[in-house]
């Protein structure tokens, strides 16, 4: 019996600690955003995976049960038709050699891992604006390259969504990426002349991208504002602590 209460006991606290680190015993309000927060977190992952699944199966997936075929039948076939076979299987190797790099690119930029966030600003800056009627410019006044990689991934993940914001909905012709520094904090605007549009109209159901433009923010411990108006363009300031 001592032991049953000792081992109750100590699940309880495991509970209640739970509970803590989930924000369950916290008051009303303050647990409704946690609660929000972790799900919202958790969707944006999982669709991630989902995409990542999709991309896994439909590419690389297909076309390695087709090379699998095609060597499984070579051993049916007369020489002389082998090499052609072969050619066509390093082909097939080479296309999922490109879609690999292409979903690990697309996960983690090379350039940002390499060069950092200035350069693969610079480079995402110029590619967008090459490849759309936008012209955009892009300015800091970064000299370091020691900020944390999470910190640099996700305002980069957050610059490629404003940009393709604008590019699909703003209407635009002018573009205004701003990254500074100062000894404690990060400062990112992306700024556009565009149309405009009224925040509130845009509820979960019309997309992800500036929902999870704002965990990132939140996940960083940083602010997000958003000044947008019909007809007056659209401004994204963000702050994040450096440290
Ligand atoms: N720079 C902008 N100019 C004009 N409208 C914008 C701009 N950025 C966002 N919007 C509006 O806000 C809505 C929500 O944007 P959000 O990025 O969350 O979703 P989305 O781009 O429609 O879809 P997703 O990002 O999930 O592919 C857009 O559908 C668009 O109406
Ligand atoms: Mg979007």
């Amino acid at each position: 019996m001592k032991y049953f209460r000792k081992i109750m006991r100590c699940y309880f606290f495991t509970f209640v600690g739970l509970c803590r680190s989930i924000g369950m015993t916290a008051p009303k309000s303050n647990k409704k955003s946690r609660m929000s927060h972790i799900f919202s977190v958790i969707d944006g992952q999982e669709l991630e995976r989902q995409r990542l699944s999709r991309e896994l199966h439909d590419g690389i997936g297909q076309s390695m049960v087709a090379i699998k075929m095609k060597l499984e039948s070579l051993g049916y076939i007369p020489e002389p038709e082998i090499k052609p076979q072969l050619e066509g299987i390093r082909r097939q190797f080479d296309q999922i050699i490109d879609e690999i790099r292409r979903i690990t690119t697309d996960l983690m930029p090379p350039v940002l891992e390499e060069f950092g966030l200035v350069i693969a600003l610079f480079n995402l800056c110029e590619d967008t604006g090459k490849h759309s009627s936008v012209k955009i410019r892009f300015e800091h006044n970064v000299s370091t390259n020691d900020w944390n990689r999470k910190i640099q991934t996700y305002l980069y993940r957050i610059v490629q969504e404003a940009l393709n914001n604008i590019i699909k909905h703003s209407n635009a012709d002018q573009s205004f990426v701003k990254l500074m520094y100062d000894h404690d904090f990060i400062y990112l605007s992306i700024q556009d002349n565009g149309k405009g549009f009224r925040p509130h109209d845009t509820g979960r159901e019309g997309g992800h991208g500036l929902h999870n433009m704002q965990e990132r923010v939140k996940l960083l411990g940083g602010t997000l504002d958003l000044k947008t108006a019909s007809g007056k363009g659209t401004l994204i300031q963000i702050k994040v602590p450096r440290f």
